[in-house]
């Protein structure tokens, strides 16, 4: 969608519609909406006072044909009687662009009035709303549902470009993770996330074939032998800030497709562990944007890859193997696979970077989604400082966090009998499970895992995300970056 800003009055813009908010209540149009509604012959005012419109949360008003405007359709889009927040005028902005989809294919927005630089959430609601995954449609008979043009009237055009390239950066997230398993094994997507960097100028490396086992990933050796692509493990990084600054590293789950193993998972829905490489998707699109716009930062993604698949070779139940740290591992499902692959990055990351902090972000478990479902990605921490500059920003996002618990009660659950760690539990509570398996990885790593099982996909479109992936994390991770 091509992005730009416009210092005009609403009704002069080149648009074939347009969309405001109104807050509920709002009984005469003021500010921007006085201007646009005398220009329009009252039309405002009129829907305003009639007894189907009351700007609430949500409801939509389309006015066709509009006169006196360059646009044709104006949607009224309620902003209830809270106070504005970004997230709530992200959903707006896709609220409107619902009601016009199909209508018109270039909109023009208004930023409402008491919100502090509102360019941000408008571009980001409105790129993000627009997005449609359409790689395998042969007929583009839906081309005229899809959106081409956004403008911001009276918005800030760097600000603008900002938003624009940070939306482009989960939409390339929600690609990858929409992506057939078939279409993006490993090598493809390790082509793919290489590109994607590289064009930012962030420098790569890449330890595959024999390699991974030579150099000590016996984690990620495991779980990618029944496949018949090899595992692989991507390093990016971004200087921004001098040779001697401390890294900051960003670790990713990457799995291609995860059928469970020789612990095969039900059919019913296994389609969707397609998705099961977002997190390597989300920390690469993270880094990308920081690098985008030069901050200035040392910040690594690590991004273990491999398919989880059953084969003579594959890994069984009760396999020990030997992890990048040292630790021996008793696999007891083979399924538990995400925990496997990023307990060898973060030993990685911890031995290569000393980061001054580090962030997983992972499909990781389906008892998060039992725990917290679709709305909340679940945060696990062994520091309080990082957990809060993360919920922090996962409020101003709108990618919410909760914080669960990491206490040594919970460590009992992993102790094997015959190796140093048993990876999945014996008690309930698996998504706390999976995270102490990790935090033994860590050391004193300032660390944060984020299981984005629940929020990054969805079986039906929501607010501005389309239905499939989300892309969560990015958004998140850019903020949090840019703010510590
Ligand atoms: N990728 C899945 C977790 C998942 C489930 C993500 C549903 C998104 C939606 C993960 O690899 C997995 O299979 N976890 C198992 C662990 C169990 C075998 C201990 C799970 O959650 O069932
Ligand atoms: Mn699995
Ligand atoms: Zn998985």
């Amino acid at each position: 969608m091509n992005v730009s800003v416009a210092a005009l009055p609403a009704h002069q813009v080149e648009a074939e519609g347009l969309i405001v908010g109104v807050p509920e209540g709002t009984t005469t149009p003021a500010g921007a909406l006085a201007a646009l509604d005398a220009a329009t012959g009252g039309v405002i005012a009129e829907v305003l006072g009639s007894a189907t419109f009351a700007g609430k949360d949500g409801q939509v008003e389309v006015v066709y044909p509009l006169r006196g405007a360059k646009a044709k359709r104006l949607a009224l889009v309620g902003l209830g009687k809270d106070a504005l927040t970004p997230e709530t005028w992200r959903q707006a902005v896709a609220a409107g662009m619902d009601a016009l989809r199909g209508k018109v294919r270039t909109v023009a927005l208004l930023l409402p009035d008491g919100l502090d630089a509102a360019t941000t959430p408008t571009v980001e609601g409105a790129v993000l709303a627009g997005y449609k995954f359409e790689a395998y449609h042969t007929k583009k008979d839906d081309d005229d549902r899809r959106f081409t043009g956004l403008t911001v009237v009276g918005g800030d055009e760097a600000a603008a470009q900002r938003a624009a390239q940070l939306a482009a950066a989960v939409c390339w997230v929600r690609d990858l993770s929409n992506m057939p398993g078939n279409v993006l094994p490993v090598p493809e997507l390790l082509t793919r996330a290489c590109a994607f960097v590289e064009e930012a100028g962030i420098t790569v490396k890449v330890i595959d074939g024999d390699d991974v086992l030579k150099q000590g990933f016996g984690l990620l050796e495991a779980v990618g032998r029944g496949s018949q692509y090899l595992p692989a493990f991507l390093i990016a990084e971004y200087r921004g800030a001098g040779d001697d600054a401390p890294w900051t590293a960003l670790v990713g789950k990457g799995i291609t497709f995860d059928t469970g193993g020789v612990c095969i998972k039900p059919r019913a829905g296994m389609e969707e562990m397609k998705t099961d490489m977002h997190g390597v998707a989300t920390v690469l699109g993270a880094l990308r944007v920081i690098a985008e716009r030069k901050l200035p930062l040392n910040v690594v993604a690590l991004c273990p890859m491999a398919e989880n698949m059953p084969d003579g070779d594959a890994y069984k139940p009760g396999d020990i193997f030997k992890a990048y740290n040292g630790l021996t591992v008793e696999v007891l499902d083979t399924d538990a696979e995400g925990r496997l692959i990023l307990a060898d990055a973060l030993a990685y990351a911890v031995k290569h970077y000393q980061p001054k902090a580090m962030v997983d972000v992972a499909t990781l478990t389906g008892s998060i989604i039992m725990a917290l479902g679709y709305e909340a990605t679940g945060l696990f921490s062994n520091n309080d400082e990082l957990s809060r500059a993360l919920l922090a920003s996962g409020t101003e996002t709108g990618e919410r966090l909760w914080r669960m618990p990491t206490w040594d009660v919970y460590a009992e659950n992993i102790r094997s009998d015959i190796a140093d760690v048993r990876h999945i539990g014996k008690a309930k509570g698996d998504a706390i499970t999976a995270a102490m398996f990790l935090k033994r990885f860590v050391g004193d790593t300032p660390w944060a895992h984020l299981d984005i099982a629940g929020p990054s996909w969805l079986a039906e479109a929501k607010t501005y995300h389309a239905k499939g992936s989300t892309g969560v994390g990015v958004r998140l991770l850019v903020d949090w970056l840019e703010r510590n």
